[in-house]
């Protein structure tokens, strides 16, 4: 959906619940990570760009004077309520925990908040892996920001967003999501030092090559205890390891420690080391334009995902698989599950005039192989959040 049809449907919607037209409108981006997968809270590097697909959050003050926020989705259009006289806490609907962990961001920074209907409509697919719930947080945030007038500075707009993940969501996430949600810039990769925090925009705008996302339409679920554990595990490999962080360790001090690590731990801790070397020489390669080893990068990253970090699942390794096979022959650069694993999206780098055949020819392996329907679009590296009415 084009983000003009967003913006429209979200005004519709908007004023059917609430008997008046929204004045003020945000959008935040979605997010495909090209490369460094769960090195963030390693301090590694990691290497998103945010795409077209936005999660749009649209106010008006609320009309009867109480002070509580009234909310609801395009998704789930039972009506929440909010009460804002005190510090906002968690509740059901879960969803809607997002938006309160990022209100509560702005209370504890003394900002006051007035009675709003808040409509929220997304078309980043939920669950998919490509951070629907970081642009519903980056959203709200942006949203806020325009409804109280406090420009909020891009770094603290993030982790206030990750906050509100970790404490009202229970999702232990790192700082990836939020970031690339805030900061994005089209045309552009962006290279996170999740340590110093500091960026760089790597420029990608090749027309010859586009990103295809490909998404398994297999649940995604991070709150399921797998991902905390892993965090765990690369916690207890470098206290093992004596370093602060995995971002801190080296192969060579990996190995000399292998007898003294349980070998789950060591597994982990080998994609992390791995995964943090390659982000940056892709990083490097994608300056200078070296494709092939690039595809190659994407492709070492996915077999440690699969083997060594175990967050792949068997139709992320489907997809992965069927790409590989059509090759640089056919059009295809590289491929590798992204975000967080168990399910959701994989993202091949292909050359864009074959998009539509290589699209035909995934889904058509995809389908006789899983006997599930994939979904897969295109979409060029776009802009963070902005403000669309103010
Ligand atoms: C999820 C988290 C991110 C990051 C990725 C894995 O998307 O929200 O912080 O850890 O998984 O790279």
């Amino acid at each position: 959906m084009s983000l003009d049809h967003l913006v429209q449907k979200t005004k519709q919607q908007f004023t059917v619940k609430f008997n008046q037209a929204p004045r003020w409108l945000a959008a935040a981006p979605g997010r495909v990570n090209v490369i460094g997968e769960h090195t963030d809270y390693n301090d590694g590097f990691v290497l998103p760009m945010a795409i077209e697909n936005c999660t749009l959050a649209a106010a008006a003050p609320a009309s009867n004077g109480a002070m509580r926020l009234r909310l609801c989705s395009g998704e789930k259009p039972e009506m929440v309520e909010i009460p804002l006289n005190g510090k906002v806490a968690r509740g059901e609907p879960a969803w809607a925990n997002y938006v309160r962990g990022v209100i509560a961001g702005f209370q504890d920074l003394g900002i006051q908040l007035p009675a709003l209907d808040i409509f929220i409509e997304s078309d980043v697919p939920l669950g998919g892996g490509l951070s629907s719930s970081a642009s519903l947080e980056v959203a709200t945030a942006t949203l806020l920001e325009v409804v109280t007038s406090r420009q909020l500075d891009p770094v603290q707009k993030a982790l206030l967003c990750q906050k509100a993940e970790h404490e009202y969501a229970g999702m232990p996430c790192g700082i990836m999501d939020q970031f690339i949600s805030v900061m994005g810039k089209a045309g552009h990769l962006l290279l996170l030092d999740c340590r110093s925090r500091q960026t760089e925009l790597v420029p990608m705008n090749d027309p010859k090559l586009s990103f295809l996302i490909v998404n398994t339409n297999v649940k995604h679920e991070l709150t399921g205890g797998g991902y905390a554990r892993r965090r765990e595990q690369c916690y207890e490999a470098a206290r093992v390891l004596g370093v602060p962080m995995l971002r801190d360790a080296t192969l060579a001090q990996l190995e000399a420690a292998k007898d003294r690590l349980d070998p789950v731990v060591y597994r982990r801790a080998r994609h992390v080391i791995g995964e943090i070397e390659r982000t940056t020489q892709a990083a490097r390669e994608i300056k200078a334009g070296n494709w092939a080893v690039v595809g190659q990068l994407m492709y070492a990253s996915h077999d440690s995902l699969r083997d060594d970090y175990e967050v792949s699942c068997p139709e992320l390794d489907t997809v992965v698989e069927l790409a590989r096979n059509i090759g640089p022959s056919g059009g295809v650069i590289g491929c590798r599950m992204t975000g967080g694993g168990f399910g959701g999206c994989a993202v091949a780098l292909v050359e864009a005039a074959r998009v539509e055949q290589l699209t035909r020819q995934i889904t058509q392996g995809y389908v006789k192989r899983t006997g599930i329907q994939p979904s897969c679009f295109v979409s060029r590296p776009a802009n963070g959040a902005r403000v669309i009415a103010s």
